[in-house]
């Protein structure tokens, strides 16, 4: 009862101070973390805070969506999750085979469009088939790119883009003098974006961790940065507007004054 009172308040309280006319992020990154402790606290096993932290990311999907913005990247697995049990990994691959069978329809009416980007190659056949499946089924829609970050690292992205470079270079199809940000940025996998979608405004962690985890280290140059105690499963539409309202408080100088 208590519980329910004080979120109707909070509600309330965050819906009277937006205002969406102070500019809506056009690129949202979030690091959803926390769904092992969500788990934990009710004596259940972690998979089942996975489980939960999907809806969140349905939930979530609508409401950028109907915010209007224009790149939701979530990060859902990272080249370092594989060091967990096999049993948490071996679900956390089946997850997205469930969530896109179940969410498709919805991304097709709410026009989104999937985006994964990540080591697709290196992931089991189930898996990288429900991707492929979710990407071409959406390909025609034309609103948000809701952008998964799976099987993604960083470190190992800006490698990849530096040997690609490399070759070029070794090539003689590019001047070693004429690489420029441009070229990195091109060839990262945020590279298929629009320019000024590349790099996302703002940079959302849940659980209260206040840290990067290798996610997006070249892209987050100058985001915003916000850090949340919420849990993932327990992350919603006001917490995400709560994330907005702070980043429109914000001076971004971007090194000038
Ligand atoms: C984030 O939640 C989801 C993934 C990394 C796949 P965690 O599983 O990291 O949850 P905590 O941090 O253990 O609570
Ligand atoms: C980061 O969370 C990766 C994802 C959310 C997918 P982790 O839970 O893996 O990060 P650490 O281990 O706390 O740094
Ligand atoms: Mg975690």
């Amino acid at each position: 009862m208590f519980a329910l009172f004080s979120r109707k308040k909070k509600n309330k309280i965050i819906d009277l101070e937006f205002d969406e006319s102070l500019g809506i992020p056009r690129h949202i990154a979030i690091i959803m973390d926390g769904n092992g402790r969500w788990a934990q606290k009710r004596k259940l096993p972690r998979i089942a805070g996975h489980k939960e932290g999907m809806n969140t990311v349905k939930k979530i999907t609508k409401a950028a969506s109907k915010l209007g913005v224009k790149v939701l990247t979530l990060y859902a697995f990272s080249t370092e999750n594989w060091r967990r049990p096999d049993s948490e990994v071996n679900f956390l691959m089946k997850l997205p085979v469930d969530f896109f069978d179940s969410f498709v329809p919805d991304l097709v009416k709410e026009n989104v469009q999937v985006n994964v980007m990540g080591y697709i190659e290196d992931l089991p056949k189930h898996t990288k088939n429900a991707v492929l499946r979710a990407i071409e089924q959406t390909k025609d829609n034309t609103g948000m790119i809701l952008n998964f970050a799976f099987n993604y690292g960083s470190r190992a992205e800006i490698l990849t883009a530096t040997q690609k470079i490399a070759k070029q270079v070794v090539k003689g199809e590019l001047d070693a003098d004429a690489i420029t940000e441009e070229t990195l940025s091109d060839a990262l996998m945020t590279g298929t974006f629009e320019k000024d979608l590349r790099d996302p405004e703002i940079l959302i962690r849940s659980s209260g961790e206040e840290r990067i985890s290798n996610f997006l280290l070249w892209q987050i140059a100058y985001s915003e940065l916000y850090f949340t105690d919420e849990l993932w499963p327990d992350f919603n539409e006001y917490s995400l507007k709560q994330a907005i309202i702070s980043y429109q408080k914000r001076a971004r100088r971007f090194g000038g004054v």
